[in-house]
């Protein structure tokens, strides 16, 4: 089983949070290529996907919304995947106020559920101060923790 981690990132903050997701399934024997959203050529032959974003304005980057526009359904038919994104803490604060909708991997994984992949995790949200970060302490544990449970899943 081989899968591909894939983030878009502005100031380094997502692509921090999908590297401590490849890592962490590296140490638990899954195989993985990490690629920033750009510099994906092939997105054939893989096992499972993980894609992240920073949250803008309430949902994906423009990147990853292009992005997905080229995941084949038929490529990816029952494969499983898992979504992850940055957000500020007032965004899930207001979120769960609202009762809304209102972070990337959230619209990432509707959009993946709508290829017929099988969701395997529930949506992590990385935990980010302001538009620069730093990613809020505790976080990278909470994503390794949250990429072991993922790993779990993968090789069940
Ligand atoms: C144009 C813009 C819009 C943003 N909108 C939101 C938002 O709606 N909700 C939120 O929580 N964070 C928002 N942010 C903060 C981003 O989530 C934050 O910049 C991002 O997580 C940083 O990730 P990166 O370092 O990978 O670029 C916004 C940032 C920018 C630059």
């Amino acid at each position: 089983m081989k899968g591909i981690v894939i983030y878009d990132t502005t100031y380094g903050n997502t692509k921090k949070i999908g590297e401590t997701i490849a890592e962490t399934l590296k140490q638990s024997g899954i195989e993985v290529d990490l690629f920033y959203v750009k510099d994906v050529k092939k997105l054939k032959d893989y096992d499972f996907l993980v894609l992240g974003s920073p949250t803008k304005f309430g949902t994906m980057s423009f990147t990853i919304k292009f992005f997905l526009g080229k995941i084949k359904s038929e490529d990816w038919v029952n494969k499983p995947f898992a979504a992850f994104d940055t957000e500020n803490p007032e965004n899930v604060e207001q979120a769960r106020l609202q009762n809304k909708e209102w972070s990337a991997a959230e619209k990432i994984a509707e959009k993946l559920r709508e290829k017929k992949m099988t969701e395997v995790a529930p949506v992590l949200k990385a935990l980010v101060v302001g538009q620069k970060g730093p990613i809020v302490e505790g976080e990278i544990e909470r994503t390794r923790e949250y990429a072991n449970k993922l790993a779990g899943e993968l090789k069940k």
